[in-house]
């Protein structure tokens, strides 16, 4: 397939107004993306799990214009109130997509999101929010034009989600999702995010993710600066062939559930994005003095315990405790005993795997 696939072609049905809503969850990636190239192609292939209880809720009431408008004619409501602030963002994904979603212009839309998680929490909402999105104007498309195929219907979602935001792109659907072209994965491509279709260990159908929000704030770090970071730093072309070869590692993983093996794959890629950062011009460090002790805490709990617990991390200070469901009482324990404490305002978010978007009434 190619982007051209995605624009239509066939004729449209004419309809005059409706109504269509998604909830759409966010992912944590175990081999993470982190550096794109022109048009949102990631420069090298990631893997996430997707998650449950950290989702947007997007609702989207659409009106046919007399004729079509010059820009885009939308209004926004986050929370039930206006939030201009988000606006550009959503001006700019339309941008984007305009040519593969002509509907775009011919259309009055009223876009109402939602949050199941604090807005404040540091959690990044733009893999859920653009997933919700994405859905949500892929089901206005398939209403105006009948007979699209359940396949072409995820793969355009996850394409404009993409567009909208690289990690938004393996939201859609669950457990684990891969995004990129890997040699060793059948199917893989830069344009969307695909389900992750090899064998997999029945120790990670349930996996847990513990969100410790170690720092509540505004990201210190924009993902566009992060990206943008990563184009000609000098560990950039070593960095790219690493996350290969860990994709390439964890397929055997997930097959035998070693999970000795995948923690250190999972600590090492979170570790590696932040080295990343310390070592660009500019430099930046996005972890807090929080992070480390959660850190050291897991690792000497490792030690004590047996536990198979481990961590990974976004772009940012706040710390995904990842544990097999076998394990969630001695580690939601030890999260309670030891880590909360480390914790902004003593919060923390527990979620686990999930299944992807579903579609709301
Ligand atoms: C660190 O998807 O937020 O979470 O494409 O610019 O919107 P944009 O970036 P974004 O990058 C997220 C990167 C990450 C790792 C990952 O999810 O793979």
């Amino acid at each position: 397939m190619t982007e051209k696939d995605f624009i239509p072609s066939n004729p449209k049905v004419l309809i005059a107004t409706g109504k269509v809503a998604y909830k759409s969850p966010s992912n944590i990636a175990l081999v993470k993306y982190w550096g794109k190239r022109e048009g949102q192609i990631p420069a090298n292939p990631s893997i996430s799990f997707t998650l449950s209880a950290c989702a947007t809720t997007t609702k989207i009431q659409f009106k046919k214009l007399d004729g079509p408008s010059p820009g885009f004619a939308f209004d926004f409501l986050f929370e039930g109130s206006p939030k201009p602030s988000f606006r550009p963002k959503i001006e700019t994904f339309f941008k984007r997509i305009s040519s593969y979603c002509p509907f775009l212009k011919e259309y009055h839309f009223t876009i109402e999101t939602s949050n199941s998680f604090p807005h404040s929490s540091g959690i990044a909402s733009s893999a859920s929010g653009m997933s919700a999105l994405a859905l949500c104007l892929m089901e206005i498309e398939r209403m105006l034009y009948p007979g699209m195929d359940d396949d072409f219907f995820i793969k355009k979602a996850s394409f404009l989600a993409r567009l909208g935001s690289g990690s938004a792109c393996r939201s859609l659907e669950g457990p684990l999702v891969t995004w990129g072209v890997h040699e060793e994965i059948l199917d893989s491509t830069d344009l969307y995010g695909i389900p992750y279709k090899e064998e997999v260990h029945p120790i990670f159908k349930n996996y847990h993710d513990t969100i410790l929000l170690v720092d509540k704030g505004q990201k210190q770090v924009s993902s566009t600066v992060g990206h943008d970071l990563v184009k000609g730093h000098p560990f950039a072309e070593q960095r790219f062939q690493q996350a290969h070869r860990n994709l390439g590692r964890l397929k055997p993983i997930l097959k035998s559930g070693s999970l000795e093996e995948f923690i250190q794959v999972v600590e090492s890629e979170a570790l590696t994005l932040h080295a990343i950062m310390m070592t660009g011009d500019p430099y930046f460090v996005l972890m807090k003095p929080n992070t480390l002790e959660i850190i050291n805490r897991i690792w000497a709990f490792r030690e004590e315990s047996g536990s198979h617990v481990c961590f990974t991390l976004d772009a940012g200070a706040n710390v995904h405790v990842l544990y097999p469901e076998t394990e969630k009482e001695k580690v939601n324990q030890f999260i309670v005993n030891e880590l909360v404490a480390y914790c902004e305002n003593q919060q923390y978010i527990c979620d686990r795997i999930g299944q992807g978007a579903v579609k709301l009434n």
